[in-house]
């Protein structure tokens, strides 16, 4: 399993288990580290954290090794919301510690400002319960007021990326910034499997459009959450380190940006209003 290591000096699986929206995470979760996955993403706002950690304790694989991740809801970025609801996160999730907590949505429109939340996320990696700590769908200016105010860079940036909505900017400054990328909704929701350039390319391969997709990030070295409540799928979209895209597909790939168009949720300083 390819690793990227984050600036924490901890490493993440190229390649995570998203679970948002998952009707099945008791049984999709065990499915995912039995086929190989090594990291599940969770979120409070999912409601899924007890399915998700009893889903990983069914699978018999070991809980050291498996990267899990969970994010702090839109209504918890108070201080004192942040650590109640972090230790009901550990609670639910039935373990002692997570690898990897977010701030779900920068929210800047908020009384509460999202840089003293983050500054109590801080504290909750010197606890040594968030190995590591970072954001999701932060903008350029949101992440400079963080670094400026507290020194402590996040490990990674968890924005929206897909072949409609390629994001190179922001992908771009998060790692000038020595952020690692995550992409989510890798897939664009799946509605972009059926894209005519995609059927083609994929085709040219002998690889599945998810497939095609998929690799197409892990080339450009963003991390993968993709989710799916079917085994063969989630298979598929784990076997995508056995073939390599040239370079003019990848840019005919990162052709289709149709860039704010592209966004499959609203831009992040008006989520949430
Ligand atoms: P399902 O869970 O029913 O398999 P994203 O990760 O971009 O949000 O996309 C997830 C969507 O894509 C889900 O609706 C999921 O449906 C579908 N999906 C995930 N993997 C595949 C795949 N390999 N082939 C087709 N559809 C997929």
């Amino acid at each position: 399993m390819t690793t990227i290591e984050l600036n924490s000096g901890f490493h993440i699986p190229q390649i995570g288990f998203g679970t948002s929206k998952s009707r099945t995470p008791v049984e999709s979760v065990p499915t995912a580290l039995q086929i190989g996955y090594r990291h599940v993403d969770t979120a409070q706002m999912y409601g899924n954290e007890a399915e998700v950690g009893e889903g990983v304790r069914a699978s018999g694989v070991a809980r050291e090794e498996v990267f899990v991740t969970t994010k702090l809801h839109n209504p918890n970025h108070d201080p004192a919301d942040v650590h109640r609801s972090f230790e009901q996160s550990l609670q639910a999730l039935g373990f002692d510690y997570v690898d990897l907590f977010l701030i779900h949505w920068p929210l800047p429109f908020l009384e509460i400002d999202y840089v003293d939340t983050w500054k109590t996320m801080i504290e909750l990696r010197d606890s040594g319960r968030a190995k590591s700590i970072g954001v999701s769908n932060f903008m350029p200016d949101h992440l400079d007021r963080l670094i400026e105010a507290t020194g402590v860079t996040p490990a990674v940036n968890q924005i929206e990326v897909h072949p409609y909505f390629a994001n190179d900017q922001l992908r771009e400054y998060s790692k000038s910034l020595g952020l690692a990328v995550e992409a989510w909704s890798p897939l664009g929701k799946g509605d972009e499997l059926g894209d005519p350039l995609i059927v083609e390319l994929a085709q040219k391969y002998a690889v599945t459009p998810a497939q095609l997709i998929l690799r197409w990030h892990i080339q450009r070295g963003d991390v993968v959450i993709p989710k799916s409540d079917h085994r063969q799928r989630a298979e598929q979209n784990f076997d995508v380190l056995g073939f390599e895209l040239d370079e003019s597909d990848m840019a005919a790939i990162g052709g289709l940006d149709k860039g704010e168009e592209g966004r499959r949720s609203p831009h992040p300083n008006e989520f949430g209003k």
